[in-house]
């Protein structure tokens, strides 16, 4: 029987533990012999690899984290890591690996693909959503949900003072889930790297909202920017308004894994499976435009990702200065 491991790699998404419950049950279907390497790269390195079985992965579909485990791997960026966890593999006899991960794991991968051509296929795996040729990668629907439930419940707060919340999105260099959040709770503002606006611009059209009755505000920050607590002084000093900083910090990464994440982890791993026992050696599964296709990790890994042209001119059309309603 052939092998086939699986491994998460970065920051766990909720939505990882049914594509692990996915790989172990179609590897199976398919006749191959399935493996977890524990512990993302750093298993791989130490040689954390043992078979799976149907137990190990009943009940798991609801549980967001990863039941193998997870870890980010300064040691994979070393030729010589990488020489023995691909011997950790070839001992095994295993030459299919699945990885979950983001664009930091797929670099890695690629690169580890040059030098010892295991065949993989990348499932991407970050609530970031910033991995370059998908428009989504697993993960990112629970995290607007766990998002979305925050900030419902902080505006129930922020409505019974007279308050501005500045509430922190993750999202590392990418203000996907910022932008998303914002628009779809009804923000007051929305800071991202990507829309570059000056709060400044904002004064005039903030005192005359408040002279006609706001008494609060929501603004959506993505950590990338990182100043939250400026922005929240901005609203003390300049408009008078007592504010606090909400940090959502990691319960964006957890949670019950949404019927959208649990569908895609289903999709992405299925595609990923019958990728490699297609012949491709060296390909990520991504989702654009509603279509599931194949790119190389050439393609993916070595290119940076640009938010989506229309998703930010919506953000635009709802957060420019020009449309703040006096
Ligand atoms: O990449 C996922 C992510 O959650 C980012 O949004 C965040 O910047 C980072 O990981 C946090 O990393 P860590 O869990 O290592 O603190």
């Amino acid at each position: 029987m052939d092998k086939i491991a699986i491994l998460c790699s970065g920051g766990d998404v909720s939505g990882m533990n049914p594509a692990i419950k996915r790989f172990v049950e179609y590897s199976f279907a398919k006749g191959l012999e399935p493996y977890f390497i524990h512990g993302g790269f750093e298993g791989l390195i130490d040689g954390h690899i043992t078979p799976a079985t149907y137990p190990d992965v009943a009940g798991i579909i609801t549980r967001g984290g990863t039941k193998i485990k997870s870890s980010r791997s300064p040691r994979f960026h070393e030729a010589r890591y990488r020489t023995l966890a691909a011997n950790n593999l070839k001992a095994q006899g295993i030459d299919k690996l699945i990885v979950l991960g983001g664009d930091g794991s797929f670099r890695g991968m690629e690169l580890f693909y040059h030098e010892h051509q295991i065949a993989f296929c990348g499932i991407p795996s970050t609530i970031d959503n910033d991995i370059n040729g998908t428009d989504y990668c697993l993960g990112v629907n629970t995290a607007l949900e766990v998002i979305k439930n925050a900030i419902d419940s902080i505006r129930d707060t922020a409505s019974s003072f007279r308050r501005a919340f500045v509430i922190e999105t993750m999202g590392r260099n990418c203000g996907y889930l910022a932008l998303v959040s914002a628009i779809t709770s009804g923000a007051e503002l929305c800071l991202i790297p990507e829309m570059n606006l000056n709060i400044e611009d904002y004064k005039g059209c903030f005192e005359s909202q408040i002279r006609k009755g706001r008494d609060y505000f929501i603004v959506i920050v993505s950590e990338a920017l990182q100043n939250s607590h400026a922005v929240s002084q901005w609203f003390e000093q300049e408009l008078g308004v007592e504010s606090r900083v909400s940090v959502l910090g990691h319960i964006q990464r957890g949670g019950n894994p949404s019927v959208y994440d649990r569908l895609m982890a289903y999709q992405f791993t299925t595609y990923a499976i019958d990728a490699l026992l297609e012949g491709k050696t060296h390909s990520i599964i991504c989702y654009t435009k509603s279509h599931f296709s194949f790119k190389s990790i050439d393609e993916v890994a070595l290119n940076s990702y640009q938010l989506d042209k229309e998703l930010l001119a919506l953000g635009h059309e709802q957060f420019a200065p020009s449309q703040c309603q006096m």
